[in-house]
């Protein structure tokens, strides 16, 4: 469960990015962040990350206090959570798998186990036969789904990706979304800021940020 209650963020003076904002999502839901650039999609997700803390109000996630959490126990908080951030790049010295197991060698997962995994990860997201290529030799839309599998070779209980289809075309668009709803349907939250409309019929819910605020929002029939 993720709750923030009457969040605002002033990155300085006279900059809301966020007003005001409330709103629950419950465990398993699939929820996109629509809205214009500048409308507080990112910073709304970087703040669930703890990337991010609100001027005032409260986040919580599973219950925990985002904004009060000391510095040392967001590896923990991080480790439940699939980050996809706008313009966060893969190691471009390094391969694919390389890529995907960094999360888990981080975490201190044997290479053996790592690799097992990230293998799997880039299964999920349809890029087994690219394990061994650097990042440059792909198309933005297969490093996307790197950047994807990179996120979910932790097991994580909720997914954030921001803009993970800005750069796909329409079938890459629909690959990257089928990967994430394959993991809602195994019970985990994901929550995607998108401008792409198409995607949206896929939601259990839609909220559209517009200047900081919630200006608009819907619950699909999807919803359990
Ligand atoms: N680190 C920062 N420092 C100062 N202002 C920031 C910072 N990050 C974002 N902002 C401002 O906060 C507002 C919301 O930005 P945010 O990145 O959340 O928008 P967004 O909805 O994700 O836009 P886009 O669709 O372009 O990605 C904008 O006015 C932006 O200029
Ligand atoms: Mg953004």
């Amino acid at each position: 469960m993720i709750q923030f209650q009457q969040v605002n963020k002033e990155y300085s003076r006279e900059v809301f990015a966020l007003r005001d904002i409330s709103l629950s999502i419950t465990q398993g839901e699939l929820v996109f962040l629509a809205g214009p650039s500048g409308a507080g999609k990112s910073t709304l997700l970087k703040m669930i990350a703890g990337v991010e803390r609100p001027t005032s109000g409260t986040v919580t996630v599973n219950g925990q206090d985002i904004g009060t959490l000391k510095t040392g126990s967001l590896p923990y908080l991080r480790r439940k959570l699939g980050l996809i951030l706008q313009g966060q790049g893969l190691l471009l010295d390094r391969n694919v798998l390389a890529n995907v197991m960094l999360p888990l060698i981080v975490t201190g997962a044997s290479g053996s186990e790592a690799e097992m995994r990230a293998r799997t990860a880039l299964e999920k997201v349809n890029l087994s036969d690219k394990a061994e290529a650097l990042p440059l030799s792909l198309s933005g839309g297969e490093q996307q789904r790197v950047a994807i599998a990179r996120a979910i070779v932790n097991r994580p209980q909720i997914i954030l990706a921001d803009e993970p289809t800005a750069f796909l075309d329409k079938d890459n668009a629909n690959k990257v979304l089928s990967a994430l709803k394959a993991f809602q349907s195994a019970g985990v939250t994901c929550i995607i800021s998108s401008h792409d409309e198409q995607l949206f019929d896929h939601a259990t819910r839609v909220i559209y940020l517009n200047k900081g605020c919630i200006s608009d929002s819907w619950t699909s029939s999807l919803a359990a």
